[in-house]
């Protein structure tokens, strides 16, 4: 649907900067006291997560954290999703993601070509992995679900086969967030504009101009 309105905004509204920061700290919250419980009963032999880097006195202590941070994820992540898909955020900056443009951002990095000349567009690289962890935290949510009341919940641990399974899915959900935060704060202190944007709001763009752009550039 073309928008027919224009509206002049930061790259990043005050809503997305307050449920952005929020969620970062979430997410720290539930990783360390995930880590603490995940340490009372393994699922692998070889894996133990160093005490140091882990939230709680204890599992139980941890398994507290991890509910109370539970909740503000499930609330800010609704605001984000809620958020995006009415405000059209969703639309103007992460989608669509075409294989072609996938494509040439990788070849770019590889010839170490990646510039941030225009910072109020996400490459389809960003787009691919902003979309991905809202995706698998989705998935975090629901395995977390099935995990938490098993019992109330049966119809989610049928729909990952067991309550193991179920664990399994959350534990690679966790990998994945992981792994994605890792790189996302790499890339964000390598190019400190963005972080910037991040806390200040970052330039005002014209929403309509902006979709216009995009429309002429897949054209
Ligand atoms: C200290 C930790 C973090 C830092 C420093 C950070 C930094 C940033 C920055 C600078 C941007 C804007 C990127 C740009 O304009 O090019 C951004 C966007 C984003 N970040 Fe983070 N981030 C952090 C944690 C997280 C976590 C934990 C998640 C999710 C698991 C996350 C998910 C996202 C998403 C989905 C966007 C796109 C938001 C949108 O445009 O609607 N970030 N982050």
């Amino acid at each position: 649907m073309v928008q027919m309105t224009n509206h002049r905004r930061h790259l990043h509204p005050l809503p997305v900067r307050i449920m952005h920061w929020v969620n970062a700290v979430t997410i720290f919250i539930m990783i360390t006291s995930g880590w603490k419980i995940y340490n009372d009963e393994v699922l692998f032999g070889w894996l133990h997560f160093p005490e140091a880097l882990t939230l709680g006195k204890w599992a139980q202590h941890g398994l507290q954290w991890h509910f109370f941070g539970m909740w503000i994820l499930v609330i800010d992540g609704l605001s984000y999703l809620t958020y995006g898909l009415v405000s059209g955020r969703f639309r103007r900056m992460l989608l669509p993601i075409r294989l072609s443009d996938l494509i040439a951002t990788v070849k770019d990095t590889l010839h170490l070509k990646l510039s941030h000349d225009d910072p109020t567009k996400y490459n389809a690289i960003q787009k691919l992995l902003y979309v991905g962890v809202i995706s698998v935290g989705i998935l975090t949510v629901i395995s977390g679900l099935a995990i938490w009341k098993p019992i109330q919940f049966s119809e989610l641990v049928a729909l990952f086969g067991s309550f193991q399974n179920a664990r399994l899915v959350h534990f690679f959900c966790m990998s994945a967030i992981v792994a994605f935060v890792t790189v996302h704060v790499a890339l964000a202190l390598l190019v400190p504009q963005t972080l910037v944007s991040m806390f200040t709001g970052g330039p005002v763009v014209d929403d309509q101009r902006s979709a216009e752009l995009q429309h002429k550039t897949a054209h």
